[in-house]
């Protein structure tokens, strides 16, 4: 609620008058909004169908409300479930935030207990869905394998149908949290012709997947400690970030009351893209182009002359710094005393400082997101760049459970179906 609102969140009114009739109304403020359908009452004539908003790409229509999390874009605050993410991000497990974003509150000793076991023991998927992962070419991009595959557990959990049932609806959410890293380590085994290294439940889940991703021949798979501790960072920075695309859209196919393996499937796909989670790989890709610190001022150039964008830049909501970007770049530090210092590294601090420095970045509130340190890390801890957004996509789900969760128990959630405005033909008919 903002501050100064009344208990109930109002806030006052509204006056509009529309200048095409003269006529004037009344719109309630709630918590900082007008209703936009109360926009409808507003009309020229009786079979007018009343004043619409238009509002392309959402950029300022909130389309629920939420308990998740609370980001603050000018101030640079982001808090999961009222926790600041600079306390959570190196105190907490990934599992632990998980299921704090899931209930609202932290585990204590015993609910951690019972949560890590039941997660745990899901770790493990169908023999026949590794044989589905065989079935993609070898160099099949592993985040194309996962939208599929996550997709392809629906047909394994018809159960997952009764979307009203809390019990079913809390064991999908176990199985897709646990097989997310299974799946994406599988994907990655797959392109690399490696034989699949199954799930270890002793090892921590930062630690599983490293040793899903690493294991040879070794009958025990140890993770660095270190390693294993920036890959939880890492994990709890990505779990929720509000309603950005790929959230928007596990809300919206979960709208349809389709199965959460679907509406987590397209979340992923909406992450995939290069404007969202797809952009970890883009800076590598980037800055790999880039090659040389000599080259950053003619690439920086050519940014601001519109050739293309510089990743890992800009944000929609955060216009002042992304909290994560800070966070991440400490990691950083932690990583490359193990795995010895990236020369992209130098790339990027010197492609910061410029950008920090120059007009058009200033001006254009551009600064470093999330994914401009993490995809550096992840390439120094040996992970290829293609895996980078799957990485995303398994620190995210956590994140479109509990949104998708939250949605479906929400009493004004309906179908998602916005409005357009058309500007085709006027009715026109076949030549006879
Ligand atoms: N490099 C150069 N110019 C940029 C950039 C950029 N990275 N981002 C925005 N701009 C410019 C853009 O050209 C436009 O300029 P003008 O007003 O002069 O035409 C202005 O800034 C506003 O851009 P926009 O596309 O309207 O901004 P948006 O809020 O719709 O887009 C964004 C946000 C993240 C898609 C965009 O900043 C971008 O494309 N960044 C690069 C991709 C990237 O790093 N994505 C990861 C986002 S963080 C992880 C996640 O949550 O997905």
């Amino acid at each position: 609620m903002a501050e100064g609102s009344a208990a109930d969140g109002s806030e006052g009114t509204l006056q509009v008058t529309d200048s095409r009739t003269g006529k004037s109304y009344e719109l309630p403020i709630v918590d900082g909004a007008i209703r936009t359908l109360d926009l409808r009452q507003i009309k020229t004539s009786d079979d007018d169908f009343g004043l619409m908003g238009y509002d392309p790409a959402f950029q300022n229509t909130a389309s629920c409300r939420s308990t998740i999390t609370y980001i603050d874009g000018d101030k640079g605050i982001l808090r999961y479930r009222g926790y600041p993410i600079e306390e959570l991000a190196d105190s907490r497990s990934f599992l632990e935030i998980a299921y704090l974003l899931l209930n609202g509150e932290l585990p204590d000793g015993d609910r951690l207990r019972v949560w890590t076991d039941e997660i745990t023991n899901h770790t493990f998927i169908h023999e026949s869905i590794k044989h589905f992962i065989d079935g993609f070419h070898h160099d099949a991009h592993p985040m194309g394998m996962l939208v599929s595959a996550v997709g392809a557990l629906s047909t394994f959990y018809p159960e997952s149908k009764q979307i009203r049932d809390p019990e079913i609806r809390h064991r999908q959410i176990v199985r897709l949290i646990a097989k997310m890293p299974t799946l994406a380590a599988f994907a990655y085994r797959h392109a690399m012709g490696l034989y699949y290294a199954y799930p270890d439940d002793d090892l921590s889940y930062a630690g599983n997947f490293l040793n899903m991703m690493w294991r040879a021949t070794e009958l025990k798979y140890q993770p660095n400690p270190i390693l294993e501790h920036a890959l939880n960072v890492l994990l709890v920075l990505h779990a929720d970030h509000e309603q950005n695309c790929s959230t928007s859209t596990m809300r919206m196919v979960g709208s349809s009351e389709a199965d959460p393996y679907a509406a987590l499937s397209a979340a992923c796909a909406a992450l995939y893209g290069p404007l969202h989670g797809g952009a970890n790989e883009q800076v590598l890709r980037m800055l790999q182009a880039i090659g040389t610190v000599d080259n950053i001022p003619d690439y920086i150039r050519r940014v601001k002359a519109g050739e293309f964008r510089l990743m890992g830049f800009g944000h929609r909501v955060y216009k002042n710094f992304d909290p994560r970007a800070l966070l991440i770049k400490k990691v950083a530090e932690q990583v490359f005393e193990v795995t010895g210092r990236s020369p992209l590294l130098d790339i990027a601090l010197e492609v910061e400082r410029i950008a920090l420095a120059d007009d058009y970045f200033i001006s254009h509130k551009l600064y470093p997101n999330v994914d401009f340190y993490s995809g550096i890390i992840y390439l120094a801890m040996g992970i290829p760049v293609e895996m980078f957004p799957v990485l995303f996509a398994i620190g995210r789900t956590p994140g479109w459970l509990a949104h998708w969760e939250e949605g479906l128990l929400d009493p004004e959630q309906r179908i998602g179906r916005p409005r357009q405005l058309y500007g085709g033909s006027e009715m026109r008919h076949l030549a006879k």
